[in-house]
This record gives C-alpha cells, structure tokens and sequence, in this order.
C-alpha cells in the first residue's frame, strides 16, 4: 500500500525532527496500537527507545513471554519486562468491587511505569498509540455531561506530571489505518488481527475476588476457547471472545466421583466500535465440542455456560 508506505516515511521523519538525540519512553501493552507507536519509534530513533512492557499478572497464558520474545528477538528494541504480578496480585487480595479494581489496578499501573522510567537516563519524551477518534473524543465530550459505566485506565496526566513531552504518531490515524501501518512495518498478520484485551485484563473477566487459582484456571480454559475459535476458523468473525470464570462452585459428576468446581462463561461477541455488540451464533455441536475439551483439559472447571446477552444489556466484559 503506497500511502502507508508514504505515511510511515513522513512519520520517521517527524519523530526524527521532534525528538533530535533525546531518550524516548514507551509503555508497551502488546496491543496494536502501542505496538505500531513502539516500532514505529524504533525505526526512526533506534536505541534512543526504551519501552516497559507492564506486566500485573493479569495477562493471558504465555502472553507476556510472547509479546517480549518478539519484541526483543524480531525488532530488537530496548525492552523492560516489568514484572510485577506479585504487586498488583497483593493488592488486589480481598478486592470484589469492578470499579475497586480498575482504580487499584490503574494506579498501580502509573506507579510501576514511572518507577521504571525514573530508571531511564534522560529521557524527554514519552511515546503515546493515541489514534485519531481518541482525540476528537476528547475534545467534543470534554466539559458536557457523561455517564461513566467503566472507568477505562490509560496514562493521561502522566506526561505532566514526569515533566515529559509527547510523542504521538498515531494521531491521525483510525484503527484500521494503524492496521495497515502495522503490516507496512512486518507485524505479523495473526498479531494485527488480534481481539481487544482490556487494560485490566483478567481481573474483569474474574468476578469477585481473584485469586491465583482462579486465574490459573481461567488462563487454561481461555486459552483451549480460543484455541477451538481458531480450530474452526471463526477468530477473524468474531470481535471479542473469552472465558470468564464466575465466583461460584457447582456440583459434577466425573467417574464414579462427585465434583465441585468452578462455573465458566464464555463470551463471543460481533461488533463494529465495541459500544453495541450482539453474542455469536456458534453451532451447538461447536459449543458442546468445546465444552467437552474445556471440562477434559482444565483441572478445576466442571460446568460451562454460553453468555447470549447483547450489549445494550449487557456489557462486552463481565464487570
Ligand atoms: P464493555 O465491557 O464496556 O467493553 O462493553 C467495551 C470494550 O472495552 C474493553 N474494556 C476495557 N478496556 N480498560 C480497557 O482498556 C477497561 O477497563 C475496559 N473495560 C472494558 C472491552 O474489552 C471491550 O473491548
């Protein structure tokens, strides 16, 4: 695509001119947008970057290991692992309040990443995947009414407040944009094409209280869900799709024994921005075959329900 490659040109070289011989920071999720901001930086700026990669513990099986393997073995760049799943997984003990969480895990999440970025000599600039509707967001609702259903978490007050200059060369970018930017610097397809995963991760897909056990059990029964999606071909049809384990134990049958385990949801969801959605309509032999290998395959899990609510009612996440 010509214009991306025009495009990714003029964006180095902007970057170039902006930041001069100055250090640069990056919070790296693992997510499109962050990631595309991240490589973009590196090409222009080289080893003036360095990026924190966060991680609370809440992340999907093996996401952490993956993200920072590709990272520092395909590009090379200058990565801090931050791991700090004993931190967050502390303070969160006893926590059962959705919006509790967000907070705890949204303040911890500033802390962490200026902890590491003081860490960082010189460093000017702090890079930032803002797109071009997060902008105009900002501006239009800015002062009018709004009702908050979900504290979202991001960075914002943060640059302010470390004294840092922003770099953002996603700004005049729609998602599908950044996309194809993201193709343009040789992320991988299956990367690209990836599900949203919300800033709290798992901690929202564990209602009530999280504990390690539970998200043990929810990272392995996530993992075979997806698995099955990809199995079946249905991963780039749907918009959104996990497993929530839910705070309450039933009694199974396994053998000639009895069981008492853990209930899963699973949620599959189209949609367009994420703000309407409707459940995926799997097949029922779909649904039975990954119950089958969820209940088989992952210690813990004894019965398995289907969520068919839409959003509006519902919410995409659980909490
Ligand atoms: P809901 O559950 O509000 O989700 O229907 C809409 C989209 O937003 C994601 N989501 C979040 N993303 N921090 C995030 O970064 C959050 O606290 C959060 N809550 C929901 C959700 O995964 C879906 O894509």
């Amino acid at each position: 695509d010509w214009t991306m490659e025009a495009y990714r040109e003029q964006a180095i070289a902007a970057i170039r001119e902006q930041v001069g011989d100055k250090q640069v920071i990056c919070a790296l999720s693992g997510g499109v947008d962050s990631s595309v901001t991240a490589i973009l930086l590196h090409e222009a700026i080289g080893d003036q970057l360095t990026c924190v990669f966060v991680d609370h513990g809440l992340l999907r099986l093996n996401e952490a290991t993956e993200v920072v393997k590709m990272f520092r073995e395909s590009y090379n760049l200058n990565l801090i692992h931050a791991d700090e799943s004993e931190l967050f997984l502390g303070k969160l003990e006893g926590v059962s309040d959705p919006e509790t969480k967000r907070k705890i895990i949204g303040g911890l999440f500033i802390d962490v990443f200026q902890k590491y970025a003081n860490d960082i000599e010189g460093a000017e600039f702090l890079a930032q995947g803002t797109l071009y509707p997060d902008v105009i967001e900002s501006v239009s609702f800015s002062g009018g009414p709004s009702v908050t259903i979900k504290s979202h978490h991001n960075v914002g007050g943060l640059p302010e407040k470390m004294g840092l200059k922003l770099v953002e060369p996603l700004r005049e970018l729609f998602k599908d944009e950044v996309r194809a930017l993201g193709h343009e610097l040789g992320l991988p397809a299956s990367f690209i094409g990836r599900h949203p995963f919300p800033g709290p991760g798992l901690a929202i897909r564990c209602p009530g209280e999280i504990t390690r056990e539970k998200l043990t059990i929810l990272q392995q029964a996530d993992a075979v869900y997806i698995d099955q999606i990809r199995k079946h071909g249905l991963y780039d049809e749907i918009w959104q799709a996990f497993a929530a384990i839910l705070p309450m134990r039933t009694v199974g049958v396994m053998g000639d024994g009895r069981t008492y385990d853990y209930a899963l949801a699973l949620r599959a969801v189209t949609s367009v921005d994420g703000m309407t959605a409707d459940y995926y309509p799997f097949t029922h032999e779909f649904l039975g075959e990954t119950m089958t290998r969820i209940i088989n395959e992952v210690d813990g899990i004894n019965r398995v329900f289907y969520d068919v609510t839409s959003k509006p009612p519902g919410t995409i996440e659980l909490e």
